[in-house]
């Protein structure tokens, strides 16, 4: 079983600040730093820090060859990676003096994935392999409906949760993971139990995973729900937190770890990236996570 990942790669522009800017406002930041990212960069790279192996597909532009080069180095299988003549996708990001973020996208490249290239990419992978997807690339109804025909495992991080996620058939996604935010903005909901209840009664054959950041995660199916409380830790950056957890849930599940086990070592995982500044760079390999 293969996992591919068609998913967004951005350069990270961060910018320590005192707290997250009020409209109207201007404040002079502490650091600046450029970092790799994108929640598909990331998630890629959970996953093979957690063991997987992982396919990346997207779109760079000439100022992103170090985030394909970075993918190399981590294990990460790059064949999908296609150079355009765009910009690469990028990232504003405030990080304030708790740890907490806000962050404002270009998509540039990634928003250059069209129909074309998504045949291509899927003509290598088959039935029972996984797909992941989060919502900063192009193309996303028609990536699901294709790998859907194909038979693939298909599942959708629905972050950042905007219109353009409104046509894909959500009954064909076999695991969300996602966030209270997200959770919201997918069901009107706004406490995690009702939440859950309103995903089970759309889509009652999906494996959902809700995190809540301090107050941990729980994993639906089939009616169960399994909960899993958060490791106390004191955060500096929780930028990519949940995309660390997104890829060590994954590689848990696709290695045949029971939900509960996997939901442990993602927490873990997410725990110790929160702890360490940047995205990509703050994700723990799986001996640090063994080791936590
Ligand atoms: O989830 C964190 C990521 O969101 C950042 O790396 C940024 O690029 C945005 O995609």
């Amino acid at each position: 079983m293969r996992i591919l990942n068609f998913g967004s790669l951005n350069i990270d522009n961060v910018y320590r600040v005192d707290h997250i800017n009020a409209p109207g406002e201007t404040q002079t930041a502490a650091e600046r730093h450029v970092n790799p990212g994108g929640k598909g960069l990331n998630q890629s790279i959970a996953l093979a820090r957690a063991g997987a192996e992982v396919w990346h597909a997207g779109r760079i532009g000439a100022d992103g060859i170090w985030l394909r080069d970075l993918l190399v180095k981590n294990g990460v299988h790059t064949d999908f990676v296609e150079e355009t003549d765009d910009s690469t996708g990028h990232a504003i990001i405030q990080v304030d003096s708790s740890g907490q973020n806000s962050i404002v996208l270009y998509a540039g490249a990634n928003r250059r994935i069209d129909e074309a290239m998504v045949d291509a990419v899927l003509t290598h992978f088959a039935a029972g392999d996984i797909l992941l997807l989060q919502n900063e690339i192009s193309c996303i109804p028609y990536i699901v409906d294709r790998a859907y025909d194909k038979g693939l495992r298909i599942v959708l991080n629905p972050s950042p949760f905007d219109g353009r996620l409104a046509p894909v058939r959500m009954d064909k996604i076999a695991l969300f993971l996602l966030n209270e935010i997200e959770g919201f903005q997918m069901t009107g909901e706004t406490e995690p139990e009702q939440i859950l209840d309103r995903m089970a009664v759309l889509y009652p054959a999906a494996e959902v995973v809700l995190t809540l950041g301090e107050k941990g995660a729980v994993r639906q199916k089939a009616g169960e729900r399994v909960y899993r409380e958060a490791y106390r830790v004191l955060a500096v950056d929780t930028t990519a937190a949940g995309d660390t957890f997104t890829g060590y849930y994954l590689a848990m599940r696709a290695q045949g770890k029971m939900a509960k086990e996997a939901l442990d070592i993602a927490s873990r995982a997410a725990s110790i990236a929160v702890t360490r500044q940047g995205a990509a760079a703050s994700i723990p390999t799986k001996e640090e996570v063994a080791g936590s």
